[in-house]
C-alpha cells in the first residue's frame, strides 16, 4: 500500500494543530477546541497499548429483532486472508471489547450504518479500518471509501494504521485529502481510500471533482467530538454526507458522547445501530498517594529534592499551577543536575509530541506538563486519570 506524496513541504493543519494559550487568561473557544485536537493526537503517543475494558457493552439495533452476533476472534469474522495476516502483523490476538460487537455489524450484508462510541484507545480507528479495508473493491481504481478526521495530524495518524493493516493488500492505495496535497485540476483519484480533513474533502467532492461522491461505499466519521469542535466541520461533513449515495455505508465514531455530538450523529447517521461502552473505571489499586503541606514555592521545591533525596525515582512528570511555575521548576532542578524537559501548553503540538516520545524512550527523567496540557477539569482529578497516565507513561 502506497500513498499520495504530499507535495507542499509545509503542510498546515486545518485547524493548525498549535496551541497558544496564555497562562493567565482564560481560555476562549477556539483555543479549547484547538486543545482537544491536540489532546486526542497525544493521547495516541502516549497510549501504545489497547485500554481494557471489562464493563458491559450497551448495543441498540435498529432492527432489534434481528440476532446479536458478537465475536471472540477474527477468524470468525471470516476476512479475506491478507487483512487477518495484516491483523496478525500488528500483534492483535483478539478483538478488543468494542471491536467484539462492532466488527460483525460493520461487515454484515447488507451494510449497516452504526454510531459508537468508547473511551480513547479501545480499538474502534483499528475497527473501523479492518470495516473499511473489507468492503473495498481493488480492481476498481477510484475512492470507494471515504473517512473524515478532525486534522491533518489525526489524519495521519489513521493513515498509518490503514497502511499497517493494508501491508499484505498491495493493490489498495490510500490518498489524503488534506490541506496542501495539491492536485492537477481535472484529475482522477484513483486511490480507492481517501481519508482527509472535512474542508479539503469537501472541496476534492464538488468545486474540484477529484473524488466522485456517488461511488463512496463507505463513509467513517472519526472522533466525532473533536469533529464539532472545530469551527465549521460540522457543517462540512454534513455537506459532504448529503453527497453520498443512499445505500453508502455511514461509520460514527466517538470517544466521548455529550448532547452535542448525539445531535450530529443522529444528522450524518440515518438508521443506525449504536454500540457504547462504559468507562472504565480506572483501578488505583497499585498507586499510593501522599501529600506534603507547604506554605511557599520554595518549601516546594524543598519537599521535592528531600523526595529525591530518601528514594529512588527513574522517572517521574511534575504537573504544575502555571508556566511559570512550570518554567521555574525545571530551571531549579536542572541546576540540580536532574534531566528535565518542560512540557507546556505554549509549544507547537510537534514539540510537545517530542518531549512525550523522549521521555517514553527514558531520555529524560521528568517532564512537567503544565496546567495547559491537560483541561483544567481534569487537574482536578490528577489522583484518578492523570496519575494513571503518568503510570503508564513511566512504566
Ligand atoms: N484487537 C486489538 N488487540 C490489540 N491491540 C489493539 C487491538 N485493537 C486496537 N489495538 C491497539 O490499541 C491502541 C488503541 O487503538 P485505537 O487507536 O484503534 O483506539 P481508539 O478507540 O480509536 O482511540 P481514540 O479514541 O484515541 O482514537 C492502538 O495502539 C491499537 O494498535
Ligand atoms: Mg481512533
Amino acid at each position: 500500500m502506497s500513498s499520495l506524496q504530499i507535495k507542499e513541504e509545509k503542510v498546515k493543519p486545518e485547524t493548525n494543530g498549535i496551541v497558544k494559550t496564555s497562562p493567565t487568561a482564560e481560555k476562549t473557544d477556539e483555543e479549547e477546541k484547538e486543545d482537544r485536537a491536540a489532546q486526542s493526537l497525544l493521547n495516541k503517543l502516549i497510549r501504545s497499548n489497547l485500554v481494557d475494558n471489562t464493563n458491559q457493552v450497551e448495543v441498540l439495533q435498529r432492527d432489534p429483532s434481528s440476532p446479536l452476533y458478537s465475536v471472540k476472534s477474527f477468524e470468525e469474522l471470516r476476512l479475506k486472508p491478507q487483512l487477518l495476516q495484516g491483523v496478525y502483523a500488528m500483534g492483535f490476538n483478539r478483538p478488543s471489547k468494542i471491536q467484539e460487537n462492532a466488527l460483525p455489524m460493520m461487515l454484515a450484508e447488507p451494510p449497516q450504518n452504526l454510531i459508537a462510541q468508547s473511551q480513547s484507545g479501545t480499538g474502534k480507528t483499528a475497527a473501523f479500518v479492518l470495516a473499511m479495508l473489507s468492503r473495498v473493491e481493488p480492481a476498481d481504481r477510484h475512492p470507494q471509501c471515504l473517512c473524515l478526521s478532525p486534522t491533518y495530524e489525526l489524519a495521519l495518524q489513521t493513515g498509518k494504521v490503514i497502511e499497517q493493516m493494508g501491508k499484505f493488500y498491495p493493490e489498495l492505495k490510500l490518498a489524503y485529502a488534506v490541506r496542501g496535497n495539491k492536485l492537477e485540476r481535472g484529475q482522477k483519484i484513483s486511490e480507492q481510500i481517501v481519508i482527509g480533513t472535512p474542508g479539503t474533502v469537501l472541496d476534492w467532492c464538488s468545486k474540484l471533482k477529484f473524488i466522485d461522491p456517488k461511488k463512496i461505499k463507505v463513509f467513517v466519521l472519526d472522533e466525532a467530538d473533536v469533529m464539532i469542535a472545530t469551527q465549521g466541520h460540522q457543517d462540512q461533513s454534513i455537506r459532504i454526507q448529503r453527497m453520498l449515495p443512499k445505500n453508502c455505508q455511514m461509520l460514527l465514531f466517538s470517544a466521548t458522547f455529550e448532547d452535542s455530538v448525539w445531535k450530529f450523529a443522529q444528522k450524518v447517521v440515518p438508521d443506525p445501530n449504536i454500540i457504547k461502552l462504559k468507562r472504565e473505571e480506572e483501578t488505583l489499586d497499585t498507586i499510593k498517594q501522599y501529600y506534603v503541606l507547604c506554605s511557599n514555592r520554595d518549601e516546594k521545591f524543598q519537599a521535592l529534592c528531600n523526595l529525591y533525596g530518601a528514594i529512588t525515582i527513574a522517572q517521574a512528570m511534575i504537573f504544575c499551577h502555571t508556566r511559570k511555575t512550570a518554567s521555574w521548576l525545571a530551571a531549579e532542578l536542572s541546576k540540580e543536575g536532574h534531566q528535565v524537559a518542560l512540557l507546556s501548553g505554549e509549544m507547537m503540538v510537534e514539540q510537545r509530541a517530542a518531549v512525550i516520545e523522549r521521555f517514553r524512550e527514558g531520555k529524560e527523567k521528568q517532564a512537567r506538563p503544565c496546567l495547559s496540557l491537560l483541561p483544567d477539569k481534569k487537574i482536578e482529578r490528577l489522583d484518578t486519570d492523570d496519575l494513571d497516565e503518568i503510570e503508564k507513561i513511566a512504566n
